[in-house]
């Protein structure tokens, strides 16, 4: 049983899907795809800008994503839209199995964590928004970093706010695949929250267990 727990925000906490889903009136039958899109070019850019050396926040990377994915399905001329979908990324739904997870971590007093891409004032919201502020002991940003996951220096962030724990001695949750990854092979002890029921990544190192939902964290 981990001492201490860092969780992933978007797409493990929080649906980053749920922004277009809130505005599907405006967005129509393209909705799904403009969204996978959105998230695909948001990460996409984020191993990039990482390999370039030229870091931008990841605020700055949700706007360009959404505006690649705005031109590639012929939106590129709704600034009304783009500004809608940005103010509904501020507070995205959080996905009903986190509170329930987060509650009993708290009840049980282990300390819960986010470590996330996130820029501390997309985190500060986004947290605020699902009312965890009195679930979570912190909310940990790249920005600290200066770099984007899976870089190792990321993952020491989240080691060394929990200064008296070994990796090996922290819990880490995440649905992105290849951040499990990234964060076994620095050496915490993984849960992949596998929500698609997608292939294993063929990533150098594997996640000590996989679930289906956050719910199977807390059963645990
Ligand atoms: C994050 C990205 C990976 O929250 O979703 O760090």
């Amino acid at each position: 049983m981990p001492a201490a727990y860092l969780f992933d925000a978007y797409g493990t906490l929080f649906d980053v899907h749920s922004a277009v889903r809130y505005l599907s009136a405006d967005v129509g039958p393209a909705g799904d795809a403009l969204s996978a899109m959105w998230r695909a070019k948001q990460l996409e850019y984020s191993w990039l800008r990482s390999l370039m050396d030229r870091h931008a926040d990841f605020w700055q990377l949700t706007q360009d994503a959404l505006d690649y994915a705005l031109a590639v399905h012929g939106r590129g001329d709704d600034p009304a839209l783009r500004a809608r979908l940005l103010s509904a990324y501020e507070t995205l739904d959080p996905y009903p199995d986190a509170r329930p997870l987060l509650a009993a971590l708290r009840a049980a007093n282990i300390p819960a964590a986010i470590l996330s891409n996130g820029s501390p004032p997309m985190l500060a919201s986004a947290v605020r928004a699902a009312g965890f502020e009195e679930l979570l002991t912190g909310s940990l940003s790249v920005e600290s970093a200066g770099v984007f996951k899976p870089d190792r220096r990321v993952y020491q962030l989240g080691a060394d706010f929990f200064p008296g724990l070994a990796p090996a001695q922290i819990g880490f949750v995440s649905s992105n695949g290849w951040d499990a990854a990234g964060a076994a092979a620095f050496g915490f002890d993984v849960t992949w929250v596998n929500r698609a029921g997608l292939p294993p990544e063929r990533l150098p190192a594997a996640p000590a267990r996989v679930v289906g939902s956050l719910a199977e964290v807390a059963a645990q």
